[in-house]
């Protein structure tokens, strides 16, 4: 059986990686409908060699596609995704406009494949923020083994995960900087290049950013466990594809660094590098990858219970694009 799939922001970077990703996944795919504004409608894209015409999704008759894996942005997921849903196609959304509502199931394959289910209930289902995914995925078989009672963690992510005009800018300001030009920022609340910013997205009222707020918000929702204590930093650092986690880990009893790499060893979607000097870096490891990569395991020698792990995976690939196919691969094995 095959499947019609729609990608809404199919000239974007999400939605390219989509489309490889399907064909290179192997998904039953029958047509393919790429999506985007009337800016690049008429434009192609490539889809198992075939040019494949990008259409305006204000024409688009979603009662063609099946599957519609969207990620053009919140506002415009939630202009389309309620009506692609009434006309029986199931989305898939990369934005976080539908994750936090109750009847919305947010999933992450490896950890609670079975909230696939509750698609049923608005025809959506969410896909995490691209930090938690990665963090959850190595966090979740050192929970169901020894129980996390709080995660601190700071995070080192590329400027992929802003699209594509962010990608453009480090480049840009990279290039300013070395012909000595002064740098313009737009897209980053200031230069990006050779520097580190501790903002993604807006500020909460409770000094939190918004990204960071995701990590607390998703876990409890994902782990359905609303007592683990999640503390997050979330830092934007001048590199182009993957993001980097430091995670200090408190459990609920003394684990060992081997306990825990032998729970990681056998961990779906997970390549542990259990040598302490032999760790993963986003540019040399995770890039153009599909597993998470965890390295640096570690006693943490300023308190009992505590472990470190140093946690890397492609944004654009697991942290969107592949964690969306693995749920639409779920839906139709289990559903359609
Ligand atoms: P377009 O090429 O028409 O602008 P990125 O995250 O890499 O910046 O990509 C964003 C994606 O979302 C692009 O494919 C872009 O398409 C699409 N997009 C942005 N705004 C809209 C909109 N209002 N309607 C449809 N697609 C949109």
């Amino acid at each position: 059986q095959k499947y019609n799939v729609a990608i809404l922001g199919a000239t974007g970077l999400v939605g390219q990686n989509l489309i490889e990703i399907l064909e290179q996944r192997n998904f039953p795919v029958g047509e393919l409908f790429p999506l985007a504004s009337a800016r690049s409608a008429g434009s192609t894209v490539k889809f198992k060699g075939k040019d494949v015409e990008v259409l305006n999704v204000d024409d688009f008759d979603w009662t063609k596609a099946q599957i519609g894996l969207f990620s053009a942005g919140g506002d415009v997921s939630a202009k389309y995704a309620p009506i692609a849903a009434e006309q029986g196609c199931v989305v898939i959304d990369n934005t976080s406009h539908f994750r936090y509502e109750p009847d919305i199931p947010l999933v992450i394959p490896e950890v609670n494949p079975q909230a696939v289910a509750d698609f049923r209930n608005r025809n959506i289902i969410a896909n995490p923020n691209c930090s938690t995914i990665q963090m959850l995925v190595a966090l979740k078989p050192i929970h169901d083994a020894y129980g996390i009672d709080r995660i601190n963690v700071c995070t080192y992510q590329s400027v992929s995960g802003a699209g594509k005009s962010a990608v453009d800018e480090l480049v840009g300001q990279t290039a300013q900087l070395m012909n000595g030009r002064p740098v313009e920022s737009k897209i980053f609340p200031m230069q990006m290049a050779f520097n580190v910013i501790p903002q993604i997205d807006v500020f909460e009222d409770n000094g939190y950013t918004k990204e960071e707020m995701k990590m607390v918000w998703e876990t409890h929702k994902i782990f359905g466990d609303d007592s683990i204590g999640v503390n997050p930093t979330a830092v934007r650092v001048p590199v182009f594809y993957g993001h980097a986690e430091a995670i200090h880990l408190e459990l609920r009893q003394p684990v060992t660094a081997d306990d825990i790499k032998n729970v990681l060893e056998q961990a779906p979607g997970v390549t542990l590098m259990p040598d302490d000097a032999d760790y993963p870096t986003q540019v040399t490891h995770a890039s153009g990858q599909d597993t998470t990569f965890v390295g640096r395991v570690r006693e943490d020698i300023s308190h009992p219970n505590g472990i470190n792990l140093w946690v890397v995976a492609d944004n654009i690939r697991k942290g969107a694009a592949t964690n969306s196919i693995q749920i639409a691969e779920v839906l139709i094995a289990d559903y359609l």
